[in-house]
């Protein structure tokens, strides 16, 4: 028997010892949701539960690598105040013991329940998934329940991240698969009470060589699979990270077990995504958080020396309005503006200097735009071509690199947050997004725009998040 609040206990300490030095990092966030210190991946267990919100993320606590995970946990009311609360999570038990992975939360009969992977490497060093369960009466502490799911004969051990959500009565699981002739997939099930769970189909095959953290929903009645696949391709302009992060619009034929959809979309353009997942709120909205963050490039961050790894997005309304989705950053962050915004029209080569946490507006642009962002980040727009780029050097010195994406209704706004490391880019109201993190030398505060335009700056209030348990 591992002793669980022991190591929640040791956890919490050392964040509680070491956070502070970390956090006075020059690139750690002011108002995003970063690790006190350690490793940050997945959000995870996303809910909003008795009027609170409740976010889990992916969480080394001692250092900045990748390996047996813990569910770190923060709680708010309003989006914008963070409370960084006790682990719910934490590895050690014969089903989880080389991590507590990614999963969902639910609520039922007033209970807080969330499932997760649970991963294990056994002597042999071969891996073993089971999905899991945990459920909770406060919202705080957690009581393991342990293994809900095994692996369908089907699949390889690469089997992850359940989702859960409710439809006619019953419960239904999406999990990242890979099947055994090394397909991406994701596998789909069913209960009627979150003890048994029955394996139906797969809602989609063939999705690069595996698929992680799918996600199902109905948004202005239009279902929706989001999934991170690995093993995508480059082709063009698309899939040119590592992984991907995108969405499939379709029908599940709840009856036959069927889902038939249309292509893969890719929900974010910037450097940093993936993982993302979704929920419901109170209020009808369906709001989406993802992970800043990639795997491979990690080595070239330089917060890894101050002991802390990757930050989460701004949390994003999704809109399904014109056959694809939009994301708007909720409109709770407006809150953390500072005063009135500053207003400038802007024409010709223009120098400013912004605070290192705001948000720029800029609209009604000429032909020809480009915002250079504290001389790293660079977004240009083409008339010609209606084409969108962003800029930056390449992690690892050597050269820059760009992503591109064409807006064919041509340029009419962009919303740009920043903070201190990185940079979200909502292009016409969230059509577009980019998200990406930024290194630039401290000493820099300006910004140029080279165009015309009109822009409003707003700084943004940070040291909202609490650390104290
Ligand atoms: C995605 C992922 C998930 C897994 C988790 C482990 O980034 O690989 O598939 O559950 O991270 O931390």
């Amino acid at each position: 028997m591992h002793n669980e609040q022991e190591k929640r206990r040791e956890a919490a300490e050392y964040a509680k010892e070491n956070g502070p030095l970390t956090q006075e990092d020059h690139y750690y966030p002011g108002y995003h949701i970063a690790p006190p210190v350690g490793l940050l991946n997945d959000p995870n267990g996303w809910i909003q539960w008795g009027g609170r919100f409740h976010l889990f993320y992916q969480w080394m606590p001692f250092s900045t690598g990748h390996g047996a995970k813990y569910w770190a946990h923060v709680t708010s009311d309003n989006l914008v105040d963070w409370q960084f609360e006790a682990p719910a999570l934490v590895p050690g038990d014969w089903f989880d013991q080389n991590g507590c992975y990614s999963g969902s939360a639910i609520s039922m009969n007033g209970q807080l329940y969330v499932f997760y992977t649970g991963n294990v490497k056994d002597v042999k060093g071969e891996r073993h998934s089971y999905q899991c369960s945990a459920v909770s009466t406060d919202g705080v502490n957690f009581t393991k329940e342990g293994v809900r799911a095994d692996v369908p004969s089907l699949f390889t051990q690469h089997f992850r991240d359940p989702k859960l959500w409710k439809a006619n009565g019953k419960w239904y699981m999406v999990v990242g698969a890979q099947t055994k002739d090394l397909h991406g997939a994701v596998a789909w099930f069913e209960s009627e009470d979150l003890d048994l769970w029955e394996y139906r189909n797969t809602l989609i095959e063939g999705l690069g060589y595996m698929c992680e953290c799918p996600d199902f929903f109905t948004l202005n009645g239009q279902e929706v699979l989001l999934v991170s696949p690995q093993g995508l391709v480059p082709q063009g302009r698309d899939y040119n990270n590592q992984y991907q992060s995108g969405y499939i619009i379709g029908t599940l034929d709840y009856e036959f077990g069927e889902f038939s959809g249309g292509g893969f979309t890719e929900i974010d353009r910037g450097f940093e995504f993936y993982a993302p997942q979704t929920m419901n709120d109170e209020l009808g909205r369906r709001i989406l958080i993802g992970w800043m963050g990639m795997p491979g490039d990690e080595k070239y961050h330089p917060t890894q020396k101050h002991g802390w790894m990757h930050q989460l997005t701004l949390p994003r309304e999704l809109i399904f309005e014109k056959g694809f989705l939009q994301q708007k950053p909720v409109e709770e962050l407006t809150q953390l503006r500072q005063g009135e915004g500053k207003k400038q029209y802007v024409d010709g080569n223009v120098e400013f200097n912004v605070p290192f946490t705001a948000e720029l507006y800029i609209n009604s642009p000429g032909d020809k735009l480009a915002v250079s962002i504290f001389q790293y980040a660079k977004l240009t727009y083409s008339p010609a071509e209606k084409l969108l780029t962003l800029e930056r050097p390449k992690l690892n010195g050597k050269g820059t690199e760009t992503r591109s994406v064409e807006i064919p209704g041509g340029l009419d706004n962009i919303r740009i947050y920043l903070d201190y490391s990185s940079i979200e880019i909502f292009v016409n109201e969230g059509e577009t997004v980019f998200s990406s993190r930024m290194f630039a030398d401290p000493a820099v505060s300006a910004c140029l725009i080279e165009g015309k335009a009109e822009l409003t700056v707003w700084e943004l209030e940070q040291g909202r998040m609490k650390f104290s348990i």
